[in-house]
């Protein structure tokens, strides 16, 4: 099938386009590559470098690569900045993904595949999570999200966009082979935090509360990885042959994991001592979030190749030792 990738520069956009061509599918990336680093992307692939408000450029794409899916990453994801700029989490998230949407709908290309995410449920009143129940964000980035999967249930009913929304606990790890992995900047996830305070790349880990009502204080998260979340894309598709089927699956592995799980995992797999200090709190982090997903894994076959931190970790550790420095842009 031929899939456009919006945001397949990025971090789990790059690790799906390496996964569809595994599976013989033959993506197009578009990424304006403001986040995305062109080297993540094989020189092979179809690269637009476009933003998705110019909607005839992006049009002019959909037709000229005969696109049949489109697979949407492209997204502004930093919790706390979506709280201090939230204009730019609502256009970024929310309008460029409707500019997307209405190109696709003038094109004829009515598959898609989006990116969501647990920050969709707020501060969940149970976990593990279920597809069904309440979605009440707490900050913009999670809002822009559920107003993204609003608007294509209604697409879904008046146009017959077949669609699937993937809402992702903690994307983390990097391919098997080290090639590709996560280079954010700015760079605000524990898992590459922890491998930096360990070489001393970075200064100590802060460790954000250890008052939390956890089994040792700290916030346990669902660390599920990039290759896993990548698989899930492409066993939907079968799935999205349905005129106005609407698909919402959790990803992830449905394992708790401390803070403090996290680091001894650094420390298994570098052989290092993962420096850090305790710090208050950080605005916005639910003490709790994992994933029942028992619905992706019965209905789309989906298999946990990475079941556990300590695997998840060794690639994320096989990516950095290979590039210290991330991309070179
Ligand atoms: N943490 C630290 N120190 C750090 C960084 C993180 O203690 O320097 C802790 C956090 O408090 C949290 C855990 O490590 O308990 C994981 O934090 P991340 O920043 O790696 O990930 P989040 O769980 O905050 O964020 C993830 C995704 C977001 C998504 C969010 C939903 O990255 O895109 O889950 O809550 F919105």
């Amino acid at each position: 099938m031929n899939v456009l990738v919006v945001g397949g520069a990025g971090y789990i956009g790059s690790h799906c386009v390496r996964q569809l061509l595994a599976a013989g599918h033959q993506p197009v990336v578009l990424d304006n590559l403001i986040y995305g680093h062109r080297a993540a992307v094989a020189e092979e692939v179809p690269f637009y470098t476009v933003n998705l408000g110019n909607e005839k450029e992006v049009g002019k794409i959909l037709r000229k690569e005969s696109i049949e899916l489109v697979m949407h990453f492209a997204a502004c994801a930093y919790v706390g900045e979506s709280v201090t700029d939230p204009m730019k989490y609502y256009f970024n998230n929310v309008a460029a993904t409707l500019h997307l949407l209405r190109c696709m709908m003038g094109s004829g290309v009515k598959k898609f595949v989006f990116s969501s995410t647990c920050a969709t449920y707020g501060v969940p009143e149970k976990m593990p999570l279920v597809e069904t129940m309440p979605q009440a964000p707490i900050n913009p980035y999670g809002q822009t999200k559920l107003d993204v999967e609003n608007a294509l249930k209604a697409f879904a009913a008046a146009y017959g966009l077949s669609f699937a929304a993937f809402r992702y606990f903690n994307a983390a790890g990097a391919a098997e082979d080290g090639s590709i992995g996560e280079h954010h900047h700015p760079e605000t996830h524990l898992i590459p935090l922890a491998i930096d305070a360990a070489t001393g790349a970075r200064p100590p880990l802060q460790v954000f509360g250890n008052d939390y009502p956890t089994p040792d204080g700290t916030c346990l998260r669902d660390y599920v990885h990039v290759d896993d979340l990548s698989r899930a894309h492409i066993a939907v598709f079968d799935y999205l042959t349905t005129p106005g089927a609407a698909l919402f699956y959790n990803l992830g592995t449905g394992t708790p994991t401390s803070v403090l799980a996290v680091i001894r995992a650094v420390e298994k797999v570098t052989g290092l001592t993962v420096p850090y200090n305790l710090a208050p709190r950080r605005a916005g982090d639910p003490p709790a979030l994992y994933a029942d997903s028992i619905k992706a894994q019965n209905e789309l076959g989906w298999l946990i190749q990475y079941p556990d931190i300590t695997s998840i970790v060794a690639t994320a550790w096989k990516w950095h030792e290979a590039h210290p420095k991330g991309f070179a842009k």
